[in-house]
């Protein structure tokens, strides 16, 4: 497997005939390498999720513009509004001048805080979202999250589950194909990013968590994309268990000096 110095894009990669992942990964020191994903509905009136890493901004522009013509963009879906999600927003949304945001009335706020003008911005509601190209995305809040505005979909005609930076893993080096990473790199990697992207998941009732992971399970997408792990394809029910299993023990992560526990203990002492 490939390791990296600095953040890099690798070539796009098909999910299904209309979606396409366009792939980056980043190293992350000490801890291995992230892929961080953003996801391309191809179709006269495209849908871009999520906008990539600022530092790759050139690159990634080049990319998207390989695939289509950006005043054909007419939907940007903001999963949320982390550094690596919305990286190239600003230059997207002056390159494609068609092109509005979905997102929900928190995201718009952070938007708005953010100093984007949020008159682009199509809000994300329980009426789900106007259909794209014939594709039907319902909104799903993921299994855990690093930011409440956070927002994935299942796409009823391809069945696709984004799951945003929920199953990602920190891996040993670069991966494009699930098939090429151990089971045992996979499941230390989905439990550590989890650990570090919602350290609050040690605090949630272990059957809270089984019974959501139980209803991807059920929900049975056909793919799941998720911001931080290469495609899965073939059922997901080997990632919920690796999760389910990995907090099973107990919260993944060890000793937390900054629990409030902790701190009572020391002061006590
Ligand atoms: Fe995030
Ligand atoms: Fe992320």
């Amino acid at each position: 497997m490939v390791t990296l110095n600095a953040p890099e894009m690798f070539d796009s990669q098909a999910i299904t005939k209309d979606w396409k992942m366009l792939s980056s990964w980043m190293p992350v020191p000490e801890l291995g390498v992230l892929p961080v994903n953003s996801f391309l509905l191809k179709a006269r009136e495209a849908l871009l999720v999520d906008t990539g890493l600022g530092i790759l901004g050139v690159d990634f522009l080049k990319r998207l513009e390989g695939e289509i013509d950006l005043p054909d963009l007419k939907w940007i879906w903001l999963s949320h509004m982390d550094a690596d999600h919305v990286g190239n927003l600003q230059a997207l949304l002056d390159a494609a001048p068609n092109a509005r945001v979905l997102t929900n009335f928190l995201g718009m706020g952070k938007l708005n805080l953010a100093g984007f003008d949020v008159s682009r911005v199509t809000l994300i509601d329980q009426t789900g979202v106007p259909e794209i190209a014939g594709h039907n995305l319902i909104p799903v809040r993921p299994p855990y999250y690093d930011a409440p505005e956070t927002m994935g979909f299942f796409d009823r005609n391809d069945g696709v589950f984004f799951a945003g930076d929920s199953f990602g893993a920190l891996l040993p080096g670069v991966a494009h194909d699930l098939a090429g990473i151990a089971k045992s790199d996979l499941q230390e990697g989905l439990a550590l990013w989890s650990s570090i992207d919602a350290p609050w998941l040690a605090s949630v009732s272990r059957e809270a968590f089984d019974r959501t992971l139980a209803a991807i399970d059920r929900l049975d997408p056909a793919v799941m994309i998720s911001s931080h792990l290469p495609i899965v394809r073939n059922g997901i029910s080997d990632m919920t268990a690796a999760l389910s299993n990995a907090y099973r023990s107990g919260p993944v992560g060890g000793f937390d000096p900054f629990s409030v526990d902790h701190v009572i203990n020391s002061l006590a002492a």
